[in-house]
Order: C-alpha cells, then sequence, then structure tokens
C-alpha cells in the first residue's frame, strides 16, 4: 500500500499528510482523484449547478499585486454595466434554464454602488417571478448592505480569502487599511452570520506561496466551515507589480495539476460544499474544466455577459471564452459535460448541500 492510499483511507488528515497529498504525481495523483471523484458521486452525483456569471463592472477601489483590475491599472477601459444589460443576460440565463446568476464586479463601496446591486436584485427576481438565485461576488463591504442584498433576496456570497496565511496575504497585496486580512476575514463572518451561504477561495501557485500555506488553506476553509469554493491557479498579469516574479513561479502544467489537487482534497475534506470550476483552469488547458469536475468540481459558471465588455474584465492574461457568444458557451458546456457522464442541472438553484443540511 503507498502512503497516499493510506492518507486517502484516514478519516481526519493532519497538514503534513496534505502537504503530501499536494505533492503527489503520477499515479498516486490518479488515485487521489479517483478517491474525490467518488466521494463526489457519492455525496453530489453527477448533476452540474450552472451560474450564469454576469461581470457587472471592472471599477476597482482596490490595488491587489495580483489582479488585472487592480486601480492603478491604466491600460484597462473601466466600464460598468447598465441595469438593462444585467438584466437582458439575467433574462437569457432565465429562457436558458440557466437556475442562478453570478454577479461579479470590482470592489466598490459607495451608496451608489449598494443601491445600483439592490436595484438589480430586484430586478432579477421581478423578471423572473423569483426564480432566479443570486450569487454575488462584490467584495468587502459593510455588514449593512451586506444585510441589505441578503433581505432583497440574494442567497449566496463569495469572497476569496485569496491566501489564509496573513503573511502571504500581505505580500500581496499593498499594506494599508483598504487591504487587510482580518477585515477580510471579519467581512466572512459577517456574511456567514447574516445566512448567506458563504464561499471562499485561494489563488494556486502565487510567488512566495509554499505547500505549507495551502495546506493551511484547506485547513481554513474546513474550520471556517464554507458552504462554497471557488478556487482556481494564480496567472500572470503584466501590468501588474505580481508580473515582476513570473519567473519565480510554477510552471503552468504544474499550477494547473496543483488546482486539480486542491479541488480533489477539498471535496475530500468536504464532501457535500459546492465547489466551483473556475475559468483560470481553463485559461491554462481547454479541458480544464471538466477535468476539475471530474476530479471534484460541481459548479459551473457560463459568461453570459454581453460580450462588448467582457475583454475589458481581464484579472490575468489569455482569459478563455471572452469572444464566445452566450449560447456557444452554453452549448459546449453541455457537450463537454456529456463526454464525461455528467449532466447539466436546468432550472436549479443548486445550493450548498452543506448548507442545506447544517440548517435542518
Ligand atoms: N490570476 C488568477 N486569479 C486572479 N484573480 C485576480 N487576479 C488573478 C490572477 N492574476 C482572482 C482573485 C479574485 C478573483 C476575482 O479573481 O482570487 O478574488
Amino acid at each position: 500500500m503507498t502512503s497516499i492510499t493510506s492518507i486517502l483511507d484516514k478519516s481526519t488528515v493532519t497538514k503534513s499528510d496534505l502537504i503530501e497529498l499536494l505533492k503527489c504525481e503520477g499515479a498516486d495523483m490518479e488515485l487521489l482523484f479517483a478517491k474525490a471523484a467518488k466521494v463526489k458521486q457519492e455525496f453530489i452525483g453527477n448533476g452540474v449547478a450552472l451560474r450564469g456569471l454576469i461581470e457587472l463592472s471592472n471599477s476597482c477601489s482596490k490595488d491587489c499585486y495580483y489582479c488585472g483590475i487592480r486601480k492603478s491599472n491604466n491600460e484597462t477601459k473601466r466600464y460598468f454595466l447598465s441595469e438593462e444589460d444585467v438584466l437582458e443576460a439575467a433574462q437569457f440565463a432565465h429562457n436558458q434554464g440557466i437556475g442562478s446568476l453570478a454577479i461579479q464586479s470590482g470592489e466598490i463601496c459607495s451608496d451608489f454602488f449598494t443601491e445600483k446591486i439592490s436595484s438589480i436584485i430586484k430586478g432579477v427576481k421581478k423578471i423572473s417571478n423569483n426564480q432566479l438565485g443570486i450569487t454575488l461576488s462584490c467584495g468587502e463591504q459593510s455588514r449593512e448592505t451586506y444585510k441589505q442584498w441578503f433581505d432583497l433576496g440574494a442567497h449566496r456570497y463569495l469572497l476569496r480569502i485569496e491566501s489564509s496565511n496573513a503573511e502571504l496575504y500581505n505580500k500581496i497585496h499593498p499594506m494599508d487599511e483598504n487591504h487587510n486580512h482580518q477585515h477580510r476575514l471579519n467581512c466572512l463572518k459577517d456574511l456567514k452570520s447574516l445566512g448567506f451561504q458563504t464561499g471562499t477561495g485561494v489563488m494556486i501557485g502565487l510567488p512566495f506561496q509554499t505547500y505549507e500555506d495551502l495546506a493551511g488553506d484547506l485547513l481554513f476553509m474546513k474550520e471556517f466551515d464554507i458552504d462554497m469554493c471557488g478556487m482556481g491557479p494564480y496567472l500572470e498579469h503584466s501590468e501588474t507589480p505580481l508580473y515582476d516574479y513570473r519567473n519565480h513561479l510554477l510552471s503552468l502544467e504544474k499550477r494547473y495539476e496543483l488546482s486539480l489537487k486542491m479541488i480533489a482534497i477539498l471535496r475530500i475534506l468536504m464532501k457535500d460544499i459546492n465547489i466551483a470550476s473556475t475559468t483560470a483552469l481553463q485559461a491554462i488547458k481547454p479541458e480544464g474544466r471538466m477535468k476539475a469536475i471530474e476530479v471534484g468540481a460541481n459548479i459551473l459558471m457560463p459568461n453570459i455577459s454581453p460580450g462588448k465588455s467582457r475583454e475589458d474584465y481581464s484579472l490575468y492574461m489569455n482569459k478563455p471564452g471572452t469572444k464566445d457568444t452566450p449560447e456557444d458557451g452554453l452549448l459546449k458546456l453541455s457537450k463537454g459535460l456529456e463526454s464525461i457522464n455528467h449532466r447539466m442541472l436546468i432550472n436549479e438553484w443548486g445550493d450548498s448541500k452543506h448548507f442545506l443540511k447544517k440548517k435542518q
């Protein structure tokens, strides 16, 4: 029996077990993937829930060292979708049987923004006769703002911790009040206590990041008892400060594999949470998003943003799908899923089973 098999058979794992799993390769990695696939089949099944992704705005008040839409990047053309555009995309999602939306935006904290999101939530509920679900991913906001959005019917919120290690967090963000690890954590706590299905995630393969950091991230997610996770490889962007470290990174292939291993391990650790298969994986390999589904993810986020703004929502370089129409994107996904014996869940919210069980 290999040591990987014995780790995979344990009911509780240590940090050093996790590090060993994160480092495994070849046949051992396949064992990890197979175990994760089995766990997913048992606890989630082969249904994949959809979130129609709407990238509302790339305006951002933050200056994260890795992100292409950071405030200081003057090369990015800023946009803010009109409410009409958002509702048109929502209507498209509804017509296509996409049961839920994910509305993402750069981080803007203002009354204008709070009201804009509130109005969009109301509009989405209205045009879909209360049927479309809503995940928000609009950064750090006040508890009051989160509450206002929750009360209007947004029921899931994704806020990536980016790294659970405050030291690493401080290396990839400016050290100032606007980029505070503890504040981000407090936001996650607010979201959870308000009743949101709460999701977080990290970037994988960041400069300065160690296997221990990633193992810590997994333990953090378990400890925080998250309901959902969206995580993917770090991809460099030439107009960001972290680009200077591009020669210190793992190869794209290794970042890809490591991301898949993170997903597989998280599925084994947290059997019934929602795990998204993220676009960043697909940026490395066209089949990446399907591979993530095979090794444990159960959520896909087809981009339904209007084509005109897609290229400007450029968090990293070579973002895929910026030229697809929403119809093309959906068709590609459904064919891809069929080829790996999975199926799209149509007209379903696809809420986190983990969350629903806690509420019982
Ligand atoms: N590579 C990968 N992911 C990135 N994000 C931002 N910039 C990058 C990048 N260069 C992710 C962050 C953020 C989310 C919106 O996108 O995790 O939370």
